[in-house]
């Protein structure tokens, strides 16, 4: 009977694992109930050579309700990918075909290769400040943060949607593993809405995903510069450095 028992519970675990694994893992950034928006992170919805808009779905409504306890039974998925490399054809074929469903943007994210960290700071603000933001040239990120507060906070701000839906509206980002430029822009989110410090960034983007892996280093460099780019403006956390 005991072995009976235990040999079912295995079952069910392993069962439970695997249907976890195969999951898209998702992740609520922020929301605003009252205007339907809800901003998410997570990996690729991409599964074999398919954009699995069910699974997405499930994974995404389960997160909102059990962070929010909101039932989003219904939603329009703004799809945004910020991997750098062009692996994005079958999200921009898929929404090019439902274009009810949603829509595809792509932020491609690629990092930054100096680390401004321990320079001293009259260099830090010269290069953050006066040097007319060229480390966010490329990936944007003051633009782009203030661009997804906006969707979310401002009522009249998804004018610039390809659709102007009027009930729920969920923002997904994502690259292939949920960590990498994914914790870059999400990183600069907290940093700017929720007066995290940077040590919790780090460490809270060290945590979320299920395979722990490493941030790449570039995109910890371009986080970093975003995080002296809002301390240098009042607008950041006290210190930015390790
Ligand atoms: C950047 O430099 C600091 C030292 O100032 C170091 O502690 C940190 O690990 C470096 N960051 C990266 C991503 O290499
Ligand atoms: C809300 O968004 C609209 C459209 O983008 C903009 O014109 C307006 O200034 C925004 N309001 C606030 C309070 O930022």
């Amino acid at each position: 009977m005991v072995k009976l028992t235990t040999g079912i519970i295995l079952l069910l675990l392993i069962t439970f694992t695997v249907v976890l694994t195969e999951c898209v893992q998702v992740n609520l950034i922020d929301s605003n109930p009252t205007l339907q928006r809800y901003l998410l992170r997570g990996d690729s919805p991409v599964i074999g050579l398919n954009l699995d808009m069910k699974t997405l779905q499930t994974a995404i409504q389960a997160e909102i309700k059990s962070k929010t306890n909101q039932n989003v039974d219904d939603f329009y998925l703004v799809d945004i990918s910020v991997l750098k490399v062009d692996s994005v054809v079958q999200e921009e074929a898929y929404f090019a075909m439902h274009s009810k469903e949603g829509e595809f943007i792509h932020w491609p994210l690629v990092g930054n290769p100096a680390n401004i960290s321990g320079l001293p700071e009259w260099l830090q603000a010269s290069l953050v400040v006066e040097g007319q933001g060229v480390w966010n040239l490329e990936d944007q990120l003051i633009g782009r943060v203030d661009q997804l507060t906006h969707w979310v906070h401002n009522k009249t701000s998804i004018n610039n949607l390809k659709s102007h839906h009027q009930s729920n509206i969920v923002f997904f980002i994502h690259d292939d593993n949920g960590v990498d430029q994914t914790g870059e822009i999400s990183g600069a989110y907290y940093l700017a809405n929720f007066g995290w410090t940077w040590s919790k960034t780090l460490l809270y983007n060290s945590l979320i995903h299920k395979k722990y892996q490493p941030m790449p280093k570039w995109n910890i460099n371009e986080m970093n510069w975003y995080c002296f780019y809002l301390y240098f403006n009042n607008k950041g956390p006290d210190t930015c450095n390790y």
